[in-house]
C-alpha cells in the first residue's frame, strides 16, 4: 500500500468544484524568500513575527493519541475488526467475487499445508538409507503431490489476484459514494463546524485506501495460512521447535509494528502541510472563476516567487518528517534484524542439537528446514502486511468515523410537506454559527406575504443571506422561529420544503453540466425546454444561449469537449434562469443582478413584480437605487432590523436606509443623481 497523501485533495476542486480557500497570506518577508525554503518559518530570522502557519490542528488530539497506540496488542484486537469490516464492505459491493475470495484463499491455505506435507515425505524418502531408485520410487507421489498442490496454487494465486482488483477499486469507490450520500443528508450547519470539514478530508483519503485492505486482507489469509502449515509440520517434528521460532520471529514483527506507527504519525504530522500544498497547487495552476483567475492574479501581482517560496518552505517540512521517520524506521528494523537473526541462530542450533542427539533422523531436519523457513517468512510476512493493514484500518476508521459523525448531523426534522407558502412569519430569531462567538442574528421579528416583494439592505455583514438562508429554511435558527404558514422549517420535510424554493444565493455554483441542466438542475418540467427557453428569456440568458455553439446542448465547462465558458454576468443570468424556471412558492434572490450590465440589471427588476404575484419574493440587494420595486425595505444592521418600510417612507426618515442612498447616489456623477427612482 502506498503511503496515503493529502493527495485527494488534487481531485477534490476538479475543474469547477470550490476549491479550499487560500490562506491569507502574509507579506513577503525574509522568511518567505526560496532560499530559506529549508528554514523553519519564525526561526529563519529573530527580527521578524513568526509567520502564520495554516496547519491542521487535531483540537482533541485524538488522531495522534491514535496512531501512537498502534502496539502488537492493538494489532492483535483491531486485525479481526477490519478484517471483518473489509469483508462486510466486499459483500455490499460484489457478493459473488467476495465468496469466490475467501473459497481460493481457504483452498489456497489447504494448499500450502499439502505442499508442505508433501515436502516432509519427499524428504523423508530421499533421506532414508536403501537403494537410490527404491527410495525415489517411495518418494514420487509426494513429488506428485507437491507439483499438484503448487500448480493448484499457482492458479488460485491468478484468481485471487483477479477477483481482488475487481472487488478493490470497486471498494473504493463505494466508500466514496458512502461519503457523498453521508454528506448529502447532513444539517448545512455541519459544514459551519471546523471539526467536520477536517474529518471530512481525512474520510475523504480513508475512502481511498479502503481497496488497500481487500489485497492486505488476502496477504493476511495467505500468511496466516502458511504459518499455519509450517506449524503443524514443524510440531510435527518437534514440539520445541514451534515456540522457539515464534521466540525468534518477535523482534522483527516488535520492530516492523514500531516502523508502521512511526510512519503513520509522519503522516499524521504533515497532513496539514500536504493539505496547504494543494491548495497552493490549484491556485497557481488554474485559471478559473472560482479562483477568480488566480493565474491572472499572480502574474499582475508578481507574486509567483513569494508562493513558490510558500510551496518550497512547505514541501521542505514534508521532507524533513518524512526523512526523520525513514531514518527512526531504519534504526528501528536494524535493531529489529540482529535480535532476529540472534533468535534464528538459536532455532537452528536447536536444529541442530536435535539431530545430533538422535531426538529426530536427517529426514525429518531437512523438513524442518524448509518448516522454519515457511513459518519464519509467514510470521514476518504476517506482522508486515497486519501492520499496513493496521495503518490502513487506521485512515478507515477516519472515514467510518466520519459517517457517524455525518449521522449525528443527519437531517431530523419532521413530515410536514408544506403548500406553496401564503406568509412566512420570522419569530424573534436569533442565529449564531458554529464556533463563532457574536450572533449574525439578533431577534429578528418579520412577516414576508405572497404577493409581496420585501428587500434587505444593510451593510456587508449585517445578515441578509443569513436571514435569507433561514427563511429558505437551510439553516434551522438558534433560538426563535421561521414559520411557513405556521409550519416551522424544524418541523417540515426538508426535501419538501425545498421544492418550493427558487434560491439564487450570492454565490451561485458554475455546474459543468449542459445549459439546460443548468438551468433544470436535472428536473425537467412536462414542458421540456419550452419551459427552459421561457426561464431563459426572462432571465436575459436567451441572448446567451443564442451565442453558443450547441444551443441548450451546449457544455458549460471549459476544459470539456466541446465545453464553453460564460463570463460572469453570463453565468449570472443563468443562474437567475434556474430560480425563475422552478415552480416554486418562494423566490430568494441574494445580490442577484451584482454582475449583471445596467440594461439586464433594469429588466429583472421589472420582472419582479409580475413574479411577486403568486409567490413570496424575498430581495436581497445593495443596489439601494433599485429597491424601489420592493413593497417593503427592511435595513439590518449587525444582525438587527433597524428600519422597515416603503422605499418613499425610508427615504425620508433618517436613518441608516438614507445613509446608504446618499452613498450610492453621491457616487453618481451629479446629473444622475436625481435619477434615483422614487
Ligand atoms: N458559514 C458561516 N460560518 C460562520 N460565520 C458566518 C457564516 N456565514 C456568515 N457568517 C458570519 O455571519 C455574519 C453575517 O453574514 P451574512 O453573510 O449574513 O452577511 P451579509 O449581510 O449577507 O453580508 P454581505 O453584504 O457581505 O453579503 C458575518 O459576520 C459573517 O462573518
Ligand atoms: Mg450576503
Amino acid at each position: 500500500m502506498s503511503e496515503p497523501t493529502d493527495a485527494s485533495a488534487e481531485s477534490v476542486p476538479g475543474p469547477r468544484t470550490t476549491p479550499q480557500a487560500l490562506p491569507s497570506l502574509p507579506p513577503a518577508g525574509p522568511q518567505n524568500q526560496p532560499d530559506d525554503c529549508e528554514t523553519e518559518p519564525g526561526t529563519a530570522s529573530d527580527t521578524t513575527a513568526p509567520e502564520p502557519q495554516m496547519r491542521y490542528v487535531d483540537l482533541t488530539g485524538s488522531r495522534e493519541a491514535v496512531g501512537r497506540s498502534i502496539r502488537m496488542r492493538d494489532m492483535a484486537r483491531r486485525l479481526p475488526q477490519l478484517v471483518r469490516r473489509s469483508l462486510a464492505l466486499a459483500w455490499r459491493v460484489d457478493r459473488r467475487a467476495t465468496v469466490g475470495l475467501l473459497l481460493c484463499q481457504a483452498v489456497a491455505g489447504v494448499m500450502q499445508a499439502l505442499g508442505l506435507v508433501a515436502i516432509a515425505g519427499t524428504l523423508t524418502a530421499l533421506l532414508s538409507n536403501g537403494d537410490v531408485y527404491h527410495r525415489l520410487g517411495e518418494a514420487w507421489p509426494s513429488v506428485a503431490l507437491l507439483a499438484g498442490a503448487a500448480g493448484v496454487r499457482a492458479l488460485l494465486g491468478i484468481t485471487v489476484n483477479w477477483l481482488s482488483s475487481r472487488l478493490g477499486p470497486l471498494m473504493s469507490r463505494e466508500a466514496e459514494q458512502m461519503l457523498l450520500t453521508g454528506c448529502a443528508e447532513v444539517e448545512l450547519c455541519a459544514y459551519d463546524e471546523p471539526d467536520f470539514n477536517r474529518d471530512r478530508e481525512a474520510a475523504d483519503r480513508g475512502a481511498q485506501v479502503t481497496g488497500d485492505l481487500i489485497d492486505e486482507g488476502q496477504d493476511l489469509i495467505a500468511s496466516g495460512a502458511s504459518f499455519l502449515a509450517g506449524a503443524v509440520v514443524l510440531a510435527g517434528v518437534h514440539w520445541v521447535l514451534l515456540p522457539l521460532l515464534v521466540a525468534a520471529s518477535l523482534p522483527q514483527a516488535l520492530a516492523q509494528v514500531s516502523v508502521a506507527r512511526v510512519r503513520y504519525l509522519a503522516n499524521l504530522r504533515s497532513n496539514g502541510d500536504q493539505r496547504m500544498l494543494s491548495v497552493l497547487r490549484w491556485h497557481i495552476y488554474t485559471k478559473d472563476a472560482y479562483t477568480k483567475d488566480a493565474a491572472d492574479q499572480i502574474r499582475a501581482g508578481t507574486m509567483s516567487t513569494f508562493l513558490s517560496g510558500r510551496y518550497r518552505q512547505t514541501v521542505a517540512r514534508i521532507n524533513r518528517e518524512d526523512r526523520a521517520a525513514a531514518d527512526q524506521g531504519a534504526r528501528m528494523s536494524l535493531i529489529g534484524a540482529l535480535c532476529g537473526g540472534l533468535g534464528s541462530a538459536v532455532v537452528w542450533a536447536a536444529v541442530v542439537w536435535l539431530l545430533a542427539g538422535g531426538r529426530i533422523g536427517v529426514g525429518h531436519a531437512g523438513t524442518a528446514v524448509f518448516a522454519l523457513q515457511t513459518a519464519g517468512q509467514s510470521v514476518r510476512g504476517l506482522v508486515a502486511v497486519g501492520a499496513r493493514a493496521v495503518r490502513t484500518g487506521l485512515y478507515m476508521d477516519d472515514w467510518s468515523g466520519f459517517l457517524d459523525k455525518a449521522g449525528g448531523f443527519r437531517m431530523r426534522r419532521g413530515p410536514r410537506r408544506p403548500a406553496p407558502p401564503t406568509r412566512i412569519e420570522i419569530k424573534s430569531v436569533t442565529h449564531r454559527y458554529a464556533g463563532k462567538d457574536r450572533n449574525a442574528l439578533s431577534d429578528v421579528s418579520l412577516t414576508l406575504r405572497r404577493g409581496e416583494v420585501t428587500a434587505l439592505v444593510g451593510f456587508n455583514g449585517s445578515g441578509k443571506s443569513t436571514l435569507s438562508k433561514l427563511v429558505s429554511g437551510l439553516y434551522l435558527p438558534t433560538d426563535g422561529q421561521v414559520l411557513w404558514d405556521g409550519v416551522p422549517t424544524g418541523e417540515a420535510d426538508p426535501q419538501a420544503l425545498w421544492q418550493q424554493v427558487a434560491l439564487v444565493p450570492q454565490n451561485y455554483a458554475h455546474w459543468p453540466l449542459t445549459v439546460r441542466e443548468n438551468v433544470t438542475l436535472g428536473q425537467p418540467t412536462a414542458r421540456g425546454d419550452a419551459a427552459v427557453r421561457e426561464a431563459c428569456a426572462a432571465a436575459g440568458a436567451d441572448e446567451v444561449v443564442n451565442r453558443l455553439g450547441a444551443d441548450l446542448d451546449t457544455l458549460l465547462a471549459r476544459e470539456w469537449l466541446n465545453g464553453e465558458e460564460l463570463s460572469g454576468g453570463q453565468w449570472q443570468r443563468i443562474a437567475l434562469a434556474r430560480a425563475f424556471f422552478r415552480e416554486a412558492g418562494l423566490l430568494v434572490l441574494d445580490e442577484p443582478t451584482a454582475n449583471l450590465d445596467p440594461r439586464a440589471e433594469y429588466r429583472i427588476f421589472q420582472r419582479l413584480r409580475g413574479l411577486a404575484r403568486d409567490r413570496v419574493v424575498l430581495l436581497v440587494t445593495h443596489r439601494i437605487t433599485n429597491v424601489a420595486v420592493a413593497d417593503r425595505i427592511v435595513v439590518l444592521d449587525e444582525g438587527r432590523i433597524v428600519q422597515e418600510g416603503t422605499y418613499r417612507q425610508l427615504a425620508q426618515q433618517p436613518g441608516l436606509f438614507q445613509q446608504l442612498l446618499s452613498y450610492q447616489v453621491t457616487s453618481e456623477p451629479d446629473g444622475e443623481k436625481h435619477g434615483t427612482r422614487t
